[in-house]
Parts: structure tokens; C-alpha cells; sequence
């Protein structure tokens, strides 16, 4: 056996409770079903449910009468910005952020200043949320070297770090070169890593701002066509179907990416996709008023998009919600549109907006939702997806205690200002959301205690 590497920090997500710690979730629906519950959770795990008022502990108890207890959400798809753009979000405020927003397990994209091409960047992103000790901090290493879409990155090395990358992406940047992506596509599957592309044919979008479309027509902004996502949609898919491994589509963003991937699915194509809350909800319409906090790759599209992208979630053709929360200096977002960086926050506010779109509000004519539909698409199907242990397992007696816990009663109106990220590029400004997360729990230690991240 070789000598384990001497490090001041664990090899994986293991920072446990201690064995003595107790919380008690007192009279939580599970699910949001059945009648309230107490949740007892002993040394990280959870140890015993029964009726609400049957459990006591030593310990803290936590009183949450009728609130959702779901497992913690993962999110496939942040940047934190470290290392590079500490000014706009680090691991910290990030992993707070996260915190507050329900998340146990996120993975922070490649894209920082150096690019996490390496295994030292990636142990560096993991050891630092690892002591940070909000959420599982998960560094998502780069499929070609500084990003450059030239030369492949040594996966293997980065999958046997302390890290233990186990997805790869260039996302902000699409692989584009078809040889490449296929001699990454026949790699990653011989180490079992998923790949995840950013879909973005470049030579279709060069100076493109804006959906192409009525709006940016008459805005003046140079438009973004659906093909640029589609045509690599389609293509990777080709190449799963062909030479295997897994890949996962970041950001789907329209209808004909939809019907691209109910096709790949009905061929049995090893492929899954993610949502963007901001593609569920928002529209180029609010383009109108040149704010730069409206701008994002892939750009906000139709109505029909949105009704698509709505619609493939709830039958499963897309897998999950990520957030691809994007933080960036406000210097960076108040500026001429076509100026502004394209991406917005989304951690804060993923989980009321979903549970207000499937749940609570559901607009007319779509099929209600329930909150296991929430569990399996923001917690459930991600951890699946990159085959991460300890994340988004049931809510039952003897797993891992990462919860999340929704107060169904609690509205409050999003502000960037108040959000735990350091960024408050957030696109539902002044917005009314109807439910807020109130705790979350990483292995039995609490993280965020009524809508605040436990920082101490
Ligand atoms: C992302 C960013 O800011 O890093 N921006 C965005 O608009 N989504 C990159 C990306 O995910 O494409
Ligand atoms: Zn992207």
C-alpha cells in the first residue's frame, strides 16, 4: 500500500457531527406529506422518525411545525470564482450562499483565474470548502488545458487527487472542435467521469448578446439562434451514442434542444441534461430595458421555449436543475448591455422559484407537482447524475443527515443586497417568492438556522 499523502485536510466529504451531537427536526412533513414528524439526528445520521411531539433530545431542538423536510439539494452547476475573482464570490460566501439556499453538495465549474486544469487548483477548491464547512465544495475540473479548447487535460490525474474529480467541463467556453470532444468523450469513459458541455457552436454566436429574435431585432442587440445550442446538442449526442461514456448537456435553453434529447433518450444515448431556473421562468421580453442583470449564455429565450423546457422537466426528457450561479461585480452588470458579462446569481433563490412554479403557483394548464418532484430534480437526480455518495439520498432512518428544510409559510421579496454571495446580480430583484428555506443540515451539522447561513 503507498504512503497516504500527509494533509491537513480530509480525502472526502466527511466532516462529521460529532458522535454525541443531537438535532431534533421538530413536527416536519417529510416530503410534505403525511402527517408533521420529528426527525431526530444523532452523530451526522438519521436516527429515529415518529409522530411530532413523540422525540426529545439533549441536543438542539429546531421547532419547524409543517415545514417541508426534503433532502439537501445539489447543484451540478455554480461558479464560485475562486480562485481569480475573489472580489465577486469566493468558496466562503459562495458555500453560504449555498447554505442559504438549501444546497448540501455543489460543483464549482473550471472557469476561475488559473482554470482548474490541474490537480493542485482542484484539491486547493475542495480543501478550502471543506474547511469552510457550509456545503461539499466539488470542483469540476476542465476537459481542455487553460480552457483553450486545444489540448486535453490529464483526467485521471484530477479524478485520483484528494479531490477526486469526478466531472469535467469547459463550461463558458463549448468544446468545439468535434475530434476533441470525441477523444474526451472515448477518455472520460474509460475513467467513468461524466462530461459536461456547455453547448455553444462559436461561430454562431460571435458578438451575440441576446436571443435572436423579435426583441433583440428591435432592441439592436446581435442574436443568439437556437441552432448555436442545437447543432452541438445533436452532435454530442452522436458521439455518446457512438463512442459511450456520460455525457450531460449544461443549460438546455430551447424547444428543438428538448426534441433533441426526447430523441437521444428513446435511442438509449447515455446522456442527461440540466435547467437553469432563470430558462423555466424568464423571457427575452425583459430585455426591454437594457439591464445587464438580464444577460446570460445561453440568453433567456420565448415564451414557448420556457413552456418546452417546463414541460420536459416534469416527464423527465430534462433530468434536473442547476443553477449555473454566476456572480459578478456590478460594475460588471450596470454598464451598456452588450458590455455587461453575461450570467446571474442563483443559489438563494433556485428552490422558492421552482417550488413556486411546480408546486404553489403552477401556472394554468400545467400538471401541479408535487415536493418529491422537487427532491428528484434538485437533489435526487444531480446526485445521481455525477454518482456522488451521501447526496441526495432518502429522507429515512440510517442516511446521511444533508437536509434541507422548507418554511412553506415564510414569502419574502428576493433583494441581492441581503444574499449571503458576495455578487447581487440577481435578475428577480424586488421579486415576491412565496417559500424560503429556513434550515439546512451538511451530516447532522446545521448550516443555515431560520434563512441564515451558520458561519460561526
Ligand atoms: C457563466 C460565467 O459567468 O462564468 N456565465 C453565464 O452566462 N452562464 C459561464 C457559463 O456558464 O456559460
Ligand atoms: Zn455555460
Amino acid at each position: 500500500m503507498t504512503e497516504k499523502k500527509t494533509m491537513n485536510y480530509p480525502a472526502t466529504g466527511t466532516l462529521h457531527a460529532p458522535a454525541d451531537s443531537e438535532v431534533l427536526l421538530r413536527g416536519v412533513l417529510v416530503y410534505g406529506e403525511g402527517e408533521p414528524a420529528d426527525v431526530l439526528v444523532r452523530a451526522g445520521v438519521i436516527a429515529e422518525i415518529a409522530a411530532a411531539g413523540a422525540l426529545s433530545t439533549e441536543g438542539e431542538t429546531l421547532d419547524l411545525p409543517g415545514q417541508v423536510l426534503l433532502p439537501g439539494l445539489v447543484d451540478m452547476h455554480v461558479h464560485l470564482r475562486e480562485p481569480g475573482r475573489e472580489d465577486t464570490e469566493t468558496i466562503a460566501s459562495g458555500s453560504a450562499a449555498a447554505a442559504r439556499g438549501g444546497f448540501t453538495a455543489v460543483f464549482t465549474m473550471a472557469n476561475t483565474d488559473p482554470v482548474t486544469d490541474n490537480p493542485a487548483i482542484a484539491e486547493m477548491v475542495w480543501m478550502k470548502g471543506q474547511q469552510t464547512n457550509l456545503c461539499d465544495v466539488h470542483p469540476v475540473g476542465s476537459i481542455t488545458k487553460g480552457l483553450a479548447g486545444k489540448d486535453l487535460t490529464e483526467f485521471g490525474m484530477m479524478a485520483a487527487s484528494e479531490a477526486k474529480v469526478r466531472m469535467f467541463s469547459d463550461d463558458g467556453k463549448c468544446v468545439a472542435d468535434p475530434q476533441l470532444m470525441r477523444r474526451a468523450v472515448e477518455y472520460s469513459k474509460g475513467l467513468d467521469v461524466l462530461l459536461a458541455q456547455h453547448c455553444e457552436e462559436p461561430r454562431l454566436t460571435e458578438g451575440a448578446v441576446a436571443h435572436e429574435g423579435e426583441t433583440a431585432a428591435r432592441l439592436g442587440l446581435r442574436g443568439w439562434p437556437r441552432v448555436a445550442e442545437e447543432a452541438i446538442v445533436i452532435r454530442d449526442a452522436l458521439l455518446a451514442r457512438d463512442y459511450g461514456g456520460r455525457l450531460h448537456i449544461c443549460h438546455a435553453s430551447t424547444e428543438g434542444t428538448v426534441e433533441l434529447l426526447r430523441w437521444a433518450k428513446e435511442h438509449d444515448i447515455p446522456l442527461s441534461a440540466e435547467v437553469t431556473p432563470h430558462h423555466l421562468v424568464l423571457t427575452d421580453e425583459k430585455l426591454e430595458t437594457y439591464d445587464g442583470n438580464f444577460r446570460v449564455n445561453p440568453p433567456l429565450r420565448e415564451h414557448a421555449d420556457t413552456l418546452a423546457l417546463r414541460q420536459a422537466l416534469i416527464d423527465g426528457t430534462l433530468d434536473c436543475v442547476a443553477t449555473d450561479h454566476a456572480p459578478h461585480g456590478s460594475e460588471e452588470k450596470c454598464c451598456e448591455f452588450d458590455k455587461a458579462r453575461p450570467g446571474m446569481l442563483g443559489l438563494e433563490t433556485s428552490l422558492a422559484l421552482i417550488a413556486r412554479l411546480f408546486v404553489t403557483d403552477v401556472p394554468a394548464g400545467q400538471e401541479p407537482q408535487n415536493w418529491r418532484f422537487v427532491a428528484k430534480v434538485m437533489s435526487e437526480r444531480p446526485a445521481e447524475i455525477v454518482k456522488l455518495p451521501g447526496h441526495g439520498r432518502p429522507v429515512a432512518v440510517g442516511e446521511p443527515a444533508n437536509l434541507c428544510v422548507v418554511d412553506t409559510g415564510r414569502a419574502w421579496t428576493a433583494h441581492g443586497a441581503d444574499f449571503a454571495s458576495k455578487a447581487s446580480n440577481t435578475p428577480y430583484e424586488g421579486e415576491d417568492l412565496p417559500v424560503k428555506v429556513s434550515t439546512t443540515l451538511l451530516r447532522g451539522r446545521i448550516t443555515c438556522r431560520d434563512g441564515e447561513a451558520v458561519t460561526d
